[in-house]
């Protein structure tokens, strides 16, 4: 695993975009597996700021992103669907007919989980996938004591991460409860994994994911065992990790 120690929050972002564009540099037509949360939003909005110099070109990109609210509509402004228009699709020229998130509205999840996991198989993998993580070791919406062979899958939100992503709704009420996800297996299947981490709140999580055993209790503790991560965390993140650093 490569470690880049950042700053603060805004080196994180640009240190995180700077990789995210030497891949779509080195293969325009790269997959990019994406992510959402508060703290992928720096390096998105760096990117297009390049984007808008003229630095970078996302016409040939094809991005899958990692999870969707099951029953929240597109038009909802809590949807991830909603969430990357805003923040990266309308922003830049990527070909929306080649951005592809998991169906909230599509009722049955047998059907919503086959279906995506159809469109990864057949754009041929993800190149380098984006990820955040949670308070609970969470990565996508892969929740703790998931199955590491799974794909994409329906899963039932944990307590904890209702309340840590209720900031962005109305009330508790108003979080989903479930939402589809690509699986463990999905995400490791990945070329190489750019893992973004800010924050003093999540140092104890970073220490029990990257330096504690691999368990399905902590579900990114799996990515100690594949051969191309990168960690990009801030000083914050990493103060109980200095075996990191
Ligand atoms: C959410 C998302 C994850 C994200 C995580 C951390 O629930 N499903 O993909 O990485 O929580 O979010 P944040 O970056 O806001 O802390």
């Amino acid at each position: 695993m490569k470690i880049y120690k950042a700053k603060d929050y805004n080196d994180m972002s640009r240190k995180a975009a700077n990789i995210i564009s030497a891949q779509i540099i080195m293969k325009p037509d790269c997959v990019l597996g994406l992510a959402t949360g508060s703290t992928p939003i720096g390096a998105y909005r760096q990117l297009v700021e390049w984007y808008n110099k003229g630095d970078l070109d996302f016409s040939e990109v094809t991005t899958v992103n990692l999870d969707e609210y099951r029953g929240l509509p597109r038009e909802n402004d809590q949807s991830y669907y909603y969430f990357m228009n805003e923040n990266l699709f309308e922003k830049v020229n990527i070909d929306k007919n080649k951005t592809f998130l998991p169906d909230g509205m599509e009722e049955d999840s047998e059907t919503a989980c086959q279906k995506y996991n159809e469109i990864i198989h057949s754009i041929g993998g993800v190149d380098l996938q984006l990820l955040g993580l949670g308070h609970n070791g969470h990565i996508g919406f892969n929740e703790p004591g998931i199955a590491f062979e799974t794909e994409t899958h329906c899963v039932t939100l944990s307590e904890r991460t209702i309340k840590a992503n209720m900031r962005f709704f109305l009330s508790e009420e108003h979080v989903p409860r479930q939402a589809y996800t690509m699986g463990i297996k999905t995400i490791m299947s990945a070329h190489k994994i750019l893992v973004v981490v800010s924050g003093e709140d999540k140092a104890d999580i970073v220490r029990t994911a990257f330096l504690g055993p691999v368990t399905p209790q902590v579900p990114a503790s799996i990515l100690q065992l594949h051969n191309d991560v990168i960690l990009v965390a801030d000083e914050a993140a990493l103060s109980q990790s200095p075996e990191l650093c």
